[in-house]
């Protein structure tokens, strides 16, 4: 298969690469970022201000488009909502016109987030329930899923959605694991965090993500369908901040602030019985995970 990774360099985008690749597909890569002549893919650099969808669809055919673009901060959002609005919501509008107009045959895979649900009103969250989102981050992802709808029911392109709830792994340069390291690095004794650490999230391992998306290339109809991914398990923050540090034999003293991050849901748990029945199951434990992470952070030269 030819499978297009827009957002190619990043962290999602940057395992599907590997992993797309070394299951035998012939895979391109599209980011805004100059990448090295040694790229073993065929990699499309795109100007954020005048991207080049039309460029990339009128000159080539996909039989696969994963859009792991976009931006992937809800602080940022809220300071910059415009420019989030223009990464998450135009250009997957962009992406999609341009599939439609020269390779309407491509399945498109859409990357939103669990951050449409906001806080749900009961858990384990399911897709049908009611979204209401707490950031511009959210707001946008949300607009994003119904112009995939649009181009679902209207236009006939294939088109599957998925939320990821918290996604990590080797490679993740923010949020819980990278923020409490790179403090620890700072500051040995204490590490202060935010909220109060009984929030909760449910965590899925990159590598899982990464074949669940699979799973739903090989057999979901994608006629505009709805995926939550995520382990279908609860974790509080405290816990595996906990399973982090034991995991790297250090002990600093945990400071949580009491102060809820603005955007930041309270409790997340996802019902994955949908992505289930696709024949999609979890491999990796959050201890696993989160070791395989530590190591990662411990060899990694780029803090
Ligand atoms: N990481 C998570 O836990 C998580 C959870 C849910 C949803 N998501 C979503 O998944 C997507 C990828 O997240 P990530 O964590 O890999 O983010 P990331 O920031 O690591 O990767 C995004 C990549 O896209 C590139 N990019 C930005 N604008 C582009 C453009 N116009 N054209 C081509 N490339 C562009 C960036 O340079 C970056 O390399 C985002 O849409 C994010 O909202 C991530």
């Amino acid at each position: 298969m030819r499978i297009l990774i827009i957002g190619s360099e990043g962290f999602i985008g940057s395992h599907l690469v590997r992993y797309f690749s070394e299951a035998g597909n012939t895979v391109y890569g599209c980011g805004i970022d100059a990448v090295p002549a040694s790229q073993h893919y065929t990699y499309f650099r795109n100007d954020k201000h005048v991207p080049i969808w039309e460029k990339i669809f009128s000159n080539n055919q996909f039989d696969i488009c994963i859009n792991a673009a976009g931006n992937g901060d809800v602080n940022f959002s809220i300071e910059y909502p415009a420019e989030d609005f223009k990464a998450n919501t135009f250009d997957t509008f962009s992406i999609l016109e341009a599939i439609r107009k020269y390779n309407d045959n491509c399945r498109y895979l859409h990357i939103s987030s669990a951050a449409v649900y906001g806080n749900p009103e009961k858990l384990p969250v399911s897709e049908d329930a009611a979204c209401k989102p707490l950031s511009p981050y959210g707001w946008h992802k949300l607009m994003a899923e119904n112009i995939c709808r649009e181009y679902s029911t209207v236009f006939h392109v294939p088109v599957a959605v998925v939320r990821p709830f918290s996604v990590y792994g080797p490679g993740l340069k923010k949020q819980v694991f990278w923020d409490i390291y790179r403090k620890y690095l700072q500051n040995t004794t204490a590490v202060e965090l935010w909220g109060t650490g009984s929030e909760s999230r449910d965590f899925i391992y990159i590598d899982d993500l990464v074949r669940s998306f699979d799973c739903i290339i090989q057999h979901a109809p994608m006629n505009g369908e709805i995926y939550n991914i995520a382990s279908g398990e609860e974790s509080s923050v405290k816990d595996v901040v906990n399973v982090f540090f034991e995991s790297m034999n250090l002990r600093p003293r945990l400071v949580f602030n009491s102060i809820a991050r603005k955007g930041n849901p309270l409790n997340w748990r996802a019902d994955i019985s949908k992505i289930k029945a696709l024949g999609f199951t979890n491999r990796v434990s959050i201890e696993s995970g989160i070791k395989q992470t530590a190591t990662w952070l411990h060899s990694s030269s780029l803090i």
